[in-house]
């Protein structure tokens, strides 16, 4: 398969190009970050990997990299959006700066890169995106009510999208990701938040597999998902003991 990852520089997005590569699948990966990029390039084959520097925050940047995809005949299989921030924006109030990035980024940069690809599916009458979520999308979080928002809006819109665009062959796929020990998780080390290579072989197999949603990892998403009697309140009580330092 040929699959296209925004944020392949660091945590999963990272772990998952360089296990799609280790199972013989070609991928563009992308993100901010130019020397990192860099560096994969010095250690991935060069038959199966590309690079390109895009800010899903610049639609011309992303608007260049679809053309890119398109003129070297690429032909991507899956897109997969997995760049995201995740800015404190809960402090004494509301910081709409940095709720303002983590809309623009998560959930902005994620459609934009939907509207920018689709037109190259379109054309072969097949493809898929998969947006990486999180459990905030079900559940508060108590560091930022813009992420928790980006993630719930990414679930619904591809929800919305899978039901119009299923018919004419593209598909949208959700990833529902637990706690994973990155430099996004701020919580403690615990045996229930597992290694982002962990997390990127279930999702390098949901990706080759074509299933509609994935929660990862299972334990996790599972106790929240049959939490959901419990108020809001009593369920971040809890959490908060068992994850958080
Ligand atoms: N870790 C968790 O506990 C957890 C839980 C649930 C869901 N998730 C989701 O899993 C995905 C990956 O998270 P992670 O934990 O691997 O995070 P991470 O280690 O912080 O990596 C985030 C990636 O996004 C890229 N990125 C950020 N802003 C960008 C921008 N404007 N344009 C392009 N790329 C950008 C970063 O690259 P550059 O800085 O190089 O641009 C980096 O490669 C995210 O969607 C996250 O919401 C994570």
């Amino acid at each position: 398969m040929n699959i296209c990852i925004t944020g392949a520089s660091k945590g999963i997005g990272k772990a998952l190009s360089e296990q799609l590569i280790a199972r013989g699948h070609t991928v563009w990966g992308v993100s901010r970050s130019e020397d990192i990029l860099r560096g994969m390039s010095q250690t991935l084959p060069a038959t199966l990997w590309r690079a390109s520097v895009v800010d899903v925050l610049d639609a011309s940047a992303i608007a260049r990299w679809a053309d890119d995809v398109d003129h070297t005949n690429f032909q991507p299989d899956c897109i997969v959006l997995n760049a995201s921030v995740q800015q404190n924006d809960i402090l004494d109030t509301y910081d709409h700066h940095a709720g303002d990035e983590n809309l623009r980024v998560n959930l902005g940069g994620a459609l934009a890169c939907v509207g920018a690809f689709q037109p190259l599916f379109h054309k072969r009458g097949i493809g898929r995106f998969v947006a990486i979520a999180s459990t905030v999308a079900l559940r508060p979080s108590m560091r930022s009510a813009s992420y928790a928002a980006s993630k719930a809006g990414i679930v619904m819109a591809f929800r919305t999208l899978r039901l119009r665009y299923a018919p004419e062959g593209i598909r949208f796929s959700l990833a529902i990701l637990g706690p994973i020990a990155t430099e996004m998780w701020e919580g403690k080390t615990h045996w229930l938040v597992p290694a982002p290579k962990k997390a990127a072989t279930a999702l390098a197999s949901f990706i080759t597999s074509g299933g509609e949603t994935l929660y990862y990892p299972f334990l996790s998403t599972a106790m929240l998902r049959c939490s959901r009697r419990l108020s809001d309140g009593l369920f971040a009580a809890i959490s908060a003991k068992i994850l958080k330092s």
